[in-house]
This record gives C-alpha cells, structure tokens and sequence, in this order.
C-alpha cells in the first residue's frame, strides 16, 4: 500500500500517538480513481497525491495553524478543497467489505466522516496537541455527546457552577432522565472539587475562562482530582481557543469547543469539537458518533479550518483590543466591577497568567442601577451590537440574566455570578477608540 500523506505529531506532546483520520482521506495506488483527464499525468505514483506535509513533527504552532492536516488533491491546489459528498464510490465490492472491516482506508459515508472535515480535526488536534479530535455540528451537540457517550445510568459528574446556560441544561436536565447525577461546585474551591467526588463519578466539567463570568479553574489541580478517582476531566476551551489555551498540556483529558465562537470568528458558522485520548474514543465516542450523527457540514468545517489559519493573529488583537476596553471600563463611574482574567483585580488573575497566554477577548462588567441600567445601556449603543454570540470580529454586547442564561433557575444563575447589571462584551477588531467613544456615550445614557 503507497500512502501519500503524512501524518504530523504537534512537538508539544510527542508522548502521545495521533490516531488521525487524515489517513482514511489517502488512497491506495489501488484505489486511486481512473485518470480519465490525464490531470493526474505521468507523475511518479506517490507525488499524485502528496500532503503538504513535508517535515513531521517540526513545525511551530503558526505554521500547524496554516498548514496542519492538509491534504491535497490530484489537483495540487493550495487551498485546501471543499469536498461535498454524502457517500463514496468502492472499486469493487471487496473494497468496501474491506472499508467496512476497518482493513481499507478511506471513506464510508459522510456521517462518519468526509474529506473536508478530517482536514478541520486534524488541525485542531495538532493546535491542542490532542490525539484525537471529532468536529460536530454545534458546540452543544460536541458536549452533549462527550456525556451521553462518556456516561451510563449510575455515573456521576461534577461540574464548575459557572456555567453556559445550555451545558447547565445538559447536566440538570438531560442526564436526570438517564440516571446520571451532577454535583455542582465553586470552580475555584478545589476542596469542593476533591469533596463531591464519589465511586460512581466519571467525569467532570469545567468552562474556563467561563460564560460569562470569565471564571478561571485550575486544570492541572482539578485534573489530578479526576485521575486520583479514575475520572476524567473536561475542559470547555471555547473562551480561550487553543491560540491562548490548550488544557491537554495541564492533564485535561477531554477539551470541547464551540468553534462558532473565536475559531470561526467572523460569526458565521456554527461548528463543535472534541479532542480526546485515543482509549475514549474507542470506548466511548466512535461508535456514538458514528450512530448518532451530530456531524459538522464539510462548509462549515471547511470554513472553520480556514479560519484556523488566522486564529493567532485575531486573538492577539482580541486580547489587546480587550484589556484596553476593560481599562477603560475600570474607570467608569457607573461600572461597579469590571472582569477580565489578565487584569490584576481579576480574583484568579495569576492562574489566568500560568494557563493562558492572552486574557481572551471578552470582557464582562456590571452597570450601577440593574437590569433597567444595563437595557438603557444597550439599547444607547450606536457601534457595538446587542447580540447573545460572541466571538465574532464585531463587538457584541450581551444581557446573560435575560438572554444566554434565562432559562436556569435563579439560584443557578446566583452561583454563576450572572446578577442583573451584568454586561459581556465581546470585543471585536475594531478600533478601540471607537469601541470606547460609544461605551462612554452609552453609559451617559444608562
Ligand atoms: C462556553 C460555551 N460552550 C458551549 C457553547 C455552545 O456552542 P454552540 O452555540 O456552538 O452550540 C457556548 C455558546 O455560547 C459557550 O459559550
């Protein structure tokens, strides 16, 4: 068998083997299609369909951003192809027997897996220097499956109270029906952590910097807790983006994304992923994927590997763009708290330094005067736009208590510290003077 693709190991784990299914997408000289065109020409067999991998395992995260997992084509293009099929055609009735053995690589059948989105895996999995990465179509669809999979009737999480108002529904609504129970707890109490644990539990759950109180949990210590009880830890990276944080470096077992958020970044598709070790997904994941279909549309992959490509440049301009806004909102008069993980009044503002290498692109803050205030604020605003995404090159302003987080309970919405003046902003890439001159005549107006 001749494969032309080589697979590259990110430097920063090279402990851990990369199980990717970038392979699948190279064919065996066998199995290459028929040159009817001649486009394929006389080149010598394993040049017809060379990867642009050229140096495994040496390059920069900047150049895995750019370059990490692609593949090309017979036709050599340099951007990497969008690939639309729902299924694929076998050379022969063997060949799928064999496809279907596990014993041929290639592909089945988009819902399992398609060119386009092997390529977005594998460039996720390179940038979080994971072994395993899975997109999905949502965020939510990427952690519901990591606990439907993850988890049986009996099992046990613990999560971090503060929390994105549909992953709370998930753990207190959904897994109830199956059994499952969840212990909540204040992220940053790691006694609290080490206390709810239990024989039966398998998992725990944090988001950090979390939605959208931009709370900071200690990876490495809450890891140690999972594996000292057999459990293993999820991280929700989706504030951070492996740009500025890559919680498999701190023992994380599992990270989730919602790649709609800053991996997409110009707030346009919406995408999940999961990065995993290789004994969850042949335990746990695969075969739930495989069966129960949350996979990501190869457009959206497509956009959002694309996106990848520039995902360092954007956050570091976030992150600027951020800190100088939450200056700036540090000095308001009616801003009565102003959060941001690389400010040094953020509470877990050193942990943030130590796992993170930029404070993130959201800032959140609280208005004088309550929910009636924070309204007058918004609806003042004449740049930055009131929306409940985040992540996007345009600032958003979002009301958690009546928008991402209405639907918990009050008492769930208290110990995720969403109280009624609260305000996320999440900075775009405009000019921040802009960005401040329109804060400054909304907050007149509040
Ligand atoms: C921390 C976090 N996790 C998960 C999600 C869900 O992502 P999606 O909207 O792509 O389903 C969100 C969405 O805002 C989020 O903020």
């Amino acid at each position: 068998m001749v494969f032309g693709m080589v697979a590259l190991a990110w430097p920063l784990k090279p402990t851990q083997p990369r199980e990717s299914r970038i392979k699948l997408m190279c064919l065996t000289l066998k199995g290459q299609p028929r040159d009817k065109t001649g486009l394929l020409g006389d080149a010598p067999a394993r040049n017809r369909f060379m990867a642009t991998n050229k140096k495994p395992g040496k390059w920069r995260k900047r150049t895995i951003a750019v370059r990490g997992g692609q593949v090309r084509s017979a036709f050599q293009e340099t951007c990497e192809p969008l690939i639309f099929t729902a299924g694929y055609a076998y050379e022969a009735a063997e060949e799928a027997e064999a496809r279907f053995k596990g014993e041929s690589p290639g592909f089945q059948y988009s819902r399992i897996s398609s060119p386009t989105v092997a390529m977005f895996e594998e460039r996720m999995a390179q940038l979080e220097g994971a072994p395993i990465a899975r997109a999905t179509a949502t965020g939510m669809a990427a952690v519901t499956a990591v606990f439907l999979a993850g988890l049986k009737t009996g099992d046990h999480v613990v999560s971090a109270s503060a929390l994105f108002g549909s992953c709370r529904y998930v753990l207190e609504n959904v897994l109830p029906r199956f059994g499952i129970t969840c212990t909540f707890v204040e992220g940053s109490d790691l006694d609290a952590w080490a206390a709810a644990m239990r024989p039966e539990t398998k998992l725990l759950f944090v988001e950090t910097p979390s939605n959208p109180t931009l709370a900071i949990v200690d990876i490495a210590a809450v890891a140690k807790i999972a594996e000292s009880r057999g459990a293993r830890l999820i991280v929700d990276n989706a504030f951070a983006s492996p740009a500025l944080q890559r919680p498999m470096e701190f023992g994380a077992h599992i990270v989730v994304h919602s790649s709609t958020k800053f991996i997409d970044g110009q707030g346009r598709a919406l995408g999940g992923v999961i990065l995993c070790q290789k004994d969850f997904l042949d335990e746990n994941l695969n075969l739930f994927l495989r069966n129960t279909g949350p996979t990501i549309s190869p457009f959206n992959a497509w956009l959002h590997l694309k996106s990848l490509e520039t995902l360092e440049l954007r956050m570091k301009q976030h992150c600027e763009n951020a800190l100088a806004i939450a200056d700036f909102l540090g000095q308001q008069k009616k801003v009565t708290r102003v959060l941001y993980p690389f400010r040094p009044d953020h509470p877990q503002h050193n942990l943030a330094r130590a796992q993170m290498d930029g404070g993130g692109g959201v800032v959140t803050f609280e208005v004088e005067g309550g929910k009636p205030a924070a309204f007058k604020l918004a609806n003042a605003l004449q740049l930055i736009d009131i929306s409940n995404n985040l992540g996007d090159t345009k600032s958003l302003l979002t009301h958690p208590e009546t928008t991402t987080h209405q639907k918990m309970t009050p008492e769930a919405r208290a110990a995720a510290g969403v109280t009624s003046g609260l305000l996320r902003l999440s900075v775009g890439l405009e000019d921040t003077d802009d960005l401040c001159e329109d804060l400054e005549h909304a907050l007149k107006v509040a």
